[in-house]
């Protein structure tokens, strides 16, 4: 993380997606070793795939040069055989569809980001992150779309702070990482609700709400809740395919007068 850090200025947190490819440096590669070990012959090197919503790169002084390539061409670019193995590996881990970060956040949540391969209806080029990172202020855009905050009363520092206050969510996200969906649950270890199921108008209609909320169900089956809610304003029986049913007068709204 520190050193994706100072040569791209990007915060992995997360995202960082620790890759099984490995490698041997000899040290004769490296200048300055002079206070190195003796016996120290070959440094290993590791590989990370990184998940970004925001492709700015801030390059440290100690490179010159950065381009967002297609698998293929980047491949051919690489030089080291290393490299193109760990990249390889990357490609395999999203087009198989799971890539799973070790990295967890405070509250234990685990990153995963899965482009989906094609098992819903014409989603095939939408990429699933579950905990992950995401543009708070394209998620704030989207809140504003479907009239959430017409009072324009969220800001990016609480939206941040929200996402790591959820002990859940799951973005979609278009291939150029344009955000097109969402979803999270709240809550506690024993009272949980899911909010903020919402898909980008232009993306109706084609399961991104489906996919969004089969992920959430899968955090709330993974968990032990006693008790699970939603307010459902949709008008449609979108969440009773996913077993929420309806309990009639029981829930109030807290509003204040003053
Ligand atoms: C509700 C919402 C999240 C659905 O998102 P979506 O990605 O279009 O949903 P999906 O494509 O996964 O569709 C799911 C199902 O919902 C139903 N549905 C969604 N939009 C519908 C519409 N406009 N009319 C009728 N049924 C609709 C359909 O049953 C659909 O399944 P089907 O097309 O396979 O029959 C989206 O319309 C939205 O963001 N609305 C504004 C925010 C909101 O109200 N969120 C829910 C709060 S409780």
């Amino acid at each position: 993380m520190r050193e994706t850090f100072e040569e791209t200025g990007i915060v992995a947190g997360d995202a960082l997606l620790s890759l099984d490819s490995r490698a041997s440096i000899p040290v004769a590669a490296f200048a300055d070793t002079a206070h190195w070990p003796k016996n120290l012959f070959v440094v290993p090197e590791y590989a990370f795939g990184l998940f970004v919503s925001d492709t700015t790169v801030r390059l440290s002084d100690e490179h010159v040069e950065v381009a967002w390539l297609p698998f293929r061409e980047a491949h051919e670019r690489l030089t080291w055989d290393s490299n193109k193995v760990a990249l390889w590996e990357l490609e395999q881990r999203l087009t198989s569809g799971t890539a799973q970060s070790p990295v967890r956040t405070a509250l234990g949540k685990r990153a995963t980001m899965t482009r989906n391969v094609g098992d819903n209806r014409d989603i095939s080029d939408a990429i699933f992150v579950e905990n992950g990172p995401v543009d708070v202020d394209q998620l704030n855009s989207l809140y504003g779309l479907v009239g959430w905050d017409r009072a324009n009363r969220r800001t990016a520092m609480e939206t941040a702070q929200m996402l790591d206050d959820s002990r859940y969510y799951v973005s979609a996200h278009r291939s150029d990482l344009s955000l097109i969906g969402f979803a999270r649950v709240c809550g506690d270890p024993y009272v949980a609700q899911v909010l903020d199921v919402i898909t980008h108008p232009e993306w109706r209609r084609r399961g991104i709400a489906t996919e969004c909320m089969r992920r959430v169900v899968g955090h709330l089956r993974q968990s032990r809740y006693v008790t699970v809610t939603l307010t459902d304003g949709t008008g449609l029986d979108f969440y009773g395919r996913f077993d929420f049913k309806i309990f009639k007068d029981v829930a109030r709204v807290w509003a204040p007068s003053r």
